[in-house]
């Protein structure tokens, strides 16, 4: 765990000093992300280089796993805090081996062990050893060189990672693939992690918990869904955005919003028990199934509404479901592109578990902002 208290730094003389950080409390539970988000000179980097005391703090305390930074001896502190910089930072006349094995070479570790564990860190983001160990930075895409700055810092296994825009000079389809690389690392390395960011979209995919800093003050710290649904003032609202709710359809999964089906039609059940089914739930449309479950074609309340004769007669084919899993925002891109008021949601075989509405998604935005 990671706590700041009444964490300030001044700069300039006395007489006109101006707080690049003021007054910060925060605490992270150890195993997660918190990114640091805010514009440009809002504190970000000054506040990680606190915590691995390249810059001392004016006032205020920093306590890693409860132990108070100031006690540490800062060498030993620094080896225990993998630090991605703002610029890459890679040394351009060492290898990529060499560049990756800095700390382990400092803490004198064994040279085949260090080696080893470069190869095996270079496998786990998809850089083929036997190409990369003995190449030289330069001749690395800036993708590459990021994805090795990262790999640099949890070289010597540190349990807290320092990430200041690890993905900032990166294009945006390739940053989309390494942050799910390194989100997907997380999974298993449960580094305790401050990441700076000023990209929403980032911050918001890798955050556990969002801190929004302004002119060196903690304005808001909460989760992204939090943040986006329950922004605390006009600032944040404004930096959030106006499409923030789009952003949050991205934090909510299907199987969280979808109700369950009302009662399973079949194909020849006759159109009037589908009629009285969709008149008691309310639903804009219904599934129809077969034997095995499968979600085999829609009945929209319209087409339902005249006629007699089996549902099948009135019902069309399924031009899109979705898995439980997936965020709610694919979900409402497939009901626009297809014209579907509703779409039916389906397990990994296929079989209908339950059927989203745009209705569903409106209740369940609305509750967020309320909680
Ligand atoms: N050594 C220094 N001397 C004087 N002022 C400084 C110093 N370092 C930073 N500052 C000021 O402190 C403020 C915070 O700077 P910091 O580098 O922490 O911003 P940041 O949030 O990381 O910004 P960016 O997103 O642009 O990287 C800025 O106004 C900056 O000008
Ligand atoms: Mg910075």
């Amino acid at each position: 765990m990671i706590r700041l208290e009444h964490l300030s730094k001044f700069f300039g003389p006395p007489a006109h000093r101006t707080a690049a950080v003021d007054d910060i409390d925060l605490e992270l539970p150890a195993g997660e992300i918190c990114v640091l988000l805010g514009p440009s000179g809002c504190g970000k980097t000054t506040t990680m280089k606190m915590i691995n005391r390249l810059i001392q703090p004016s006032s205020g305390k920093i306590f890693i796993d409860g132990r108070d930074t100031s006690a540490m001896d800062p060498i030993a502190l620094r080896r225990s805090i993998g630090y991605v910089i703002q610029q890459i930072g890679l040394f351009p006349h060492k290898t990529i081996a060499d560049n990756i094995c800095v700390v382990p070479d400092l803490l004198g570790w064994d040279r085949r062990k260090s080696r080893a564990r470069a190869r095996e860190l270079l496998e786990l983001v998809g850089l083929q050893p036997d190409l990369f160990c003995k190449r030289y930075p330069k001749e690395l895409s800036g993708g590459q060189q990021q994805r090795v700055g990262v790999l640099r810092a949890l070289a010597a296994d540190p349990p807290v990672m320092l990430m200041d825009e690890p993905f900032g000079a990166i294009d945006p389809i390739n940053r989309e693939v390494i942050q799910d690389e390194f989100l997907k690392m997380q999974q298993t390395i449960r580094k305790t992690i401050i990441f700076v960011s000023h990209d929403l979209d980032e911050a918001v995919k890798m955050a556990d918990k969002i801190a929004i800093l302004r002119s060196g003050k903690l304005e808001q710290y909460a989760t992204p869904e939090a943040l986006l649904a329950r922004p605390a003032n006009a600032f944040i609202a404004n930096f959030l955005g106006s499409d923030r709710t789009l952003k949050r359809l991205r934090l909510l999964r299907v199987g969280a919003v979808m109700s369950a089906p009302p009662e399973s039609l079949r194909p020849d059940d006759p159109i009037s028990t589908a009629r009285s089914l969709m008149h008691a739930s309310g639903l804009a449309a219904m599934a129809v199934v077969d034997a095995d479950g499968i979600a085999q074609a829609m009945l929209t309340r319209e087409a339902a509404e005249h006629g007699g004769g089996s549902v099948s007669a009135h019902a069309e084919p399924v031009r899109a479901s979705i898995g439980m899993d997936a965020d709610v925002r694919s979900a409402l891109a497939l009901m626009l592109a297809h014209d579907m008021p509703v779409l039916p949601c389906i397990d990994a075989a296929g079989r209908l578990q339950g059927l989203l509405s745009y209705r569903a998604i409106v209740r369940n935005l609305g509750r967020g902002e309320r909680a």
